[in-house]
C-alpha cells in the first residue's frame, strides 16, 4: 500500500503503478486557523510506504508526514517505510556557529519517533544525516536515472561538469555510465579579493587547457539548485571557455529567487531535474529507482 503526501502525489502514483500496489487516498485540509486535518481513506495494510518530500513549505510538509506516520501506526500498520525523495533540513547537519539548531538531527528523530520503521531518501545533501536515525536509513542516487535521460535525449557525446568539488561524485557517476569525460570547477583564491573559478582535470588535479569544453556540449550536474548562483557561475565559466551548448541537470529543483530565469538568461539550453520536488523542470522521474529500492 502506497500513500502519497501533498508534496509527492504524482511520484507516489507512479511508484504505485510501477510496483502494482494500491494507492491510498488521503484527505487533507487546513482549518480556518491554519491547523492541519488529515484522514486516511480505506483499510490499512500491514505494510505501508509513505512518500513525502520535505520540500517547500517544509514545515507543513513535515507535519503532514508526521501525521501520516503516526496515524498509520495508530490505525494498525505494522511496518511503515518512509520515502522522503527530498529531505529538507539536511543542510544543517552540524553547528556552523555556536547555538545553532542541528535541524537534520531533530527532523530525523521526529520521523522515527512518529513510528517510521525504515527511511529512504535520494541524494541527501550530507550522508552523515543518515546516522541520526536509529532505524534503517538509506540514500539512493538519482544519477543512473539522469544518465539514462541524457543517453535517450542527447545525441552527441557530452562533457560532464561538476560546478564545484562537492558535485564531483555526481559528475563521475554519470560520466562512467555514459563513458564520457568529466571535469569539476574549482574556486581558487588568488588574493584577498581575487577568487577565480577554474576547470580542473579530475586525474591530475591541474587546471585544464581551454580546449576542455571548447565546441563541446557541456552538461552541468548538481544535487540541489536553490538560488541558481552556483550554476550561473558555472555557465559563465563554460561560455568563456568556448562550450558550444550548456545543459543543466539537478536532482532537487528548489529553484528560489527567480533561479530558473537566471539560469536560462545566463545561457543554458535546458534545465532539467528529477521529480523529487514537483516542478516544470521535473522530466526525469525517480519512480523506477525508488521502486527498485523497495522491491
Ligand atoms: C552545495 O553544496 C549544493 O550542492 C549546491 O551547489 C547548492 O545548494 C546550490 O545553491 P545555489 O543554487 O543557491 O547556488
Amino acid at each position: 500500500m502506497i500513500i502519497g503526501g501533498s508534496a509527492s502525489q504524482d511520484l507516489a502514483a507512479k511508484i504505485a503503478e510501477e510496483l502494482d500496489d494500491e494507492l491510498c487516498y488521503v484527505e487533507t485540509k487546513k482549518f480556518p486557523d491554519g491547523e492541519r486535518y488529515l484522514r486516511i481513506d480505506g483499510k490499512i495494510s500491514d505494510e505501508v510506504t509513505v512518500i513525502q518530500s520535505i520540500s517547500f513549505p517544509q514545515d507543513e510538509n513535515l507535519i503532514e508526514l508526521l501525521f501520516l506516520i503516526g496515524n498509520l501506526k495508530d490505525l494498525g500498520a505494522k511496518k511503515i517505510k518512509v520515502i522522503a525523495p527530498y529531505m529538507g533540513y539536511a543542510r544543517q547537519e552540524k553547528r556552523f556557529n555556536p547555538g545553532e539548531v542541528i535541524s537534520a538531527n531533530i527532523v530525523a528523530n521526529l520521523i522515527q519517533s512518529a513510528g517510521a520503521d525504515e527511511f529512504l531518501t535520494v541524494n541527501i545533501h550530507e550522508k552523515c544525516v543518515l546516522d541520526f536515525f536509529n532505524i534503517s536509513a538509506r540514500n539512493i542516487s538519482a544519477m543512473p536515472a539522469i544518465a539514462k535521460y541524457i543517453h535517450n535525449n542527447i545525441d552527441e557525446k557530452p562533457v560532464i561538469v561538476a560546478p564545484d568539488k562537492g558535485a564531483y561524485d555526481f559528475a563521475q557517476e554519470i560520466a562512467q555510465i555514459l563513458d564520457c569525460e568529466f571535469f569539476y570547477l574549482s574556486k581558487v583564491r588568488l588574493g584577498p579579493d581575487n577568487v577565480e573559478t577554474r576547470i580542473v582535470d579530475v586525474c591530475s588535479e591541474e587546471t585544464v587547457n581551454i580546449n576542455a569544453v571548447k565546441d563541446k556540449r557541456a552538461i552541468i550536474i548538481d544535487d540541489i539548485i536553490a538560488t541558481g548562483g552556483t550554476i550561473v557561475n558555472a555557465i559563465n565559466i563554460l561560455k568563456q571557455n568556448g562550450a558550444k551548448t550548456i545543459d543543466v541537470f539537478c536532482v532537487h529543483p528548489i529553484l528560489v529567487n527567480n533561479a530558473t530565469n537566471r539560469i536560462y538568461s545566463a545561457g543554458a539550453k535546458n534545465l532539467i531535474s528529477t521529480d523529487s520536488i514537483s516542478s516544470d523542470t521535473s522530466k526525469v522521474s525517480l519512480a523506477k529507482i525508488i521502486s527498485d529500492a523497495l522491491r
